[in-house]
């Protein structure tokens, strides 16, 4: 009997549809050989949804992602709707609905990919960024005084409970334990941001004394983008807060080769989690064919172990080093091949994997 496995795709918007098709092509024909079924629902929220009809997520939404094993999500963003809405009223309404605890960003460099770190390779940069994903600046404390006058105050506070933070730290050490990582860094400012960072370093230290074995780091955020720069070699789990985990990965994507190629998942170990591609919906890439599908394969890659399937897993992402290789370039319109080529170079590589 094959292992059941629901999963919602939430394509999205621009590229997002291009990009998650090539995913599930490549899911959809290699299933049997991994004792996994899968069984794919729609959803058609987005930019378009949202201009024709004015809704963001309903609750037949939530149902239907409440139902799935997890969401495969491919881009939002829409060139017509003012930045924020979509942003605001799906990805972070996701994140929180679900209580979608870890953004979790690998920043591997894989072998042939170009990264703009003069003398840097794939032994150099290989490290996992857990970002926590329902607070901090993005807890949405805040609001307006005198709106609109030259007396006009704004706030946003940043909101940081000890339950969070500790299940954020604590999910690092426990990645590091099982994926075989050897050191956790914490990414804060503890120089600057006396209280709030004091917490986290406060706990972080707690937690690591229930980690012995592995080692533990600190740096402020500014330090470890020159570090990410200079030193990628150095880091292995980096741990930290919305907002920084948010800056931080984005360098993180350029430096493992662009956002051909990165991919992230918003993970509640407990409950439903959503996998993407980091890079937005490309509009002006939107329906050429021509845009970088391994991310979304990646994305696809990280899901399945989420759901238990470690094996296929790995297997998918070999596949993906191995097309990554023969690509001209990562970026959209210079790989040398068109989306569909690529989903199906993965696919064969997959395939031979298993004869
Ligand atoms: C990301 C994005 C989002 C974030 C935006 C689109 C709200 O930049 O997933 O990193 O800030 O988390
Ligand atoms: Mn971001």
């Amino acid at each position: 009997m094959s292992k059941k496995l629901n999963i919602a795709l939430l394509a999205g918007d621009g590229t997002g549809p291009e990009v998650v098709r090539e995913a599930v092509k490549v899911l959809v024909e290699s299933q049997k050989n991994y004792g996994v079924e899968f069984n794919f629902s729609e959803n058609d929220l987005g930019g378009d949804r949202y201009i024709e009809t004015k809704t963001l997520v309903t609750e037949k939404d939530i149902q239907q992602f409440k139902n799935a094993d997890a969401v495969l999500l491919g881009a939002i963003g829409h060139p017509d709707v003012k930045p924020g809405i979509l942003e605001q009223g799906i990805l972070l309404k996701l994140r929180k609905e679900f209580d979608q605890y870890i953004n979790l960003r690998p920043v591997i460099l894989y072998p042939g990919v170009e990264t703009p770190l003069a003398n840097k390779n794939p032994e150099d940069i290989n490290f996992i960024v857990v970002r926590e994903n329902t607070e901090g600046l993005y807890a949405g404390a805040g609001g307006y005084i005198h709106y609109g006058t030259k007396n006009e105050v704004a706030t946003q506070e940043s909101i940081n409970t000890h339950f969070a933070i500790h299940r954020c730290i604590k999910y690092a050490f426990e990645y590091a334990k099982n994926n075989n990582r050897k050191k956790v860094t914490l990414c804060a400012k503890t120089n600057v941001l006396t209280y709030a960072h004091d917490l986290w370093e406060r706990i972080f230290y707690q937690v690591a004394e229930e980690y012995p074995d592995i080692e533990t780091d600190y740096g402020h955020v500014d330090a470890i983008c020159m570090w990410m720069v200079k030193n990628p070699e150095w880091f292995d789990v980096i741990v930290t807060d919305n907002m920084f985990g948010d800056i931080i990965t984005d360098l993180g994507a350029m430096i493992q080769g662009g956002m051909g190629i990165a991919a992230g998942g918003n993970i509640n170990p407990e409950g439903t989690s959503m996998f993407e591609p980091i890079g937005g919906s490309a509009p002006k890439y939107t329906d050429k064919n021509v845009i970088n599908p391994l991310a979304c394969i990646g994305a696809a890659a990280m899901m399945v172990k989420e759901l238990g399937e470690e094996k296929y897993s790995k297997d998918i992402e070999n596949a993906i080093i191995e097309t990554a290789i023969s690509l001209e370039s990562l970026s959209a319109g210079k790989m040398g091949m068109s989306t569909s080529e690529v989903g199906d170079m993965v696919l064969n590589s997959l395939l031979s994997q298993n004869e």
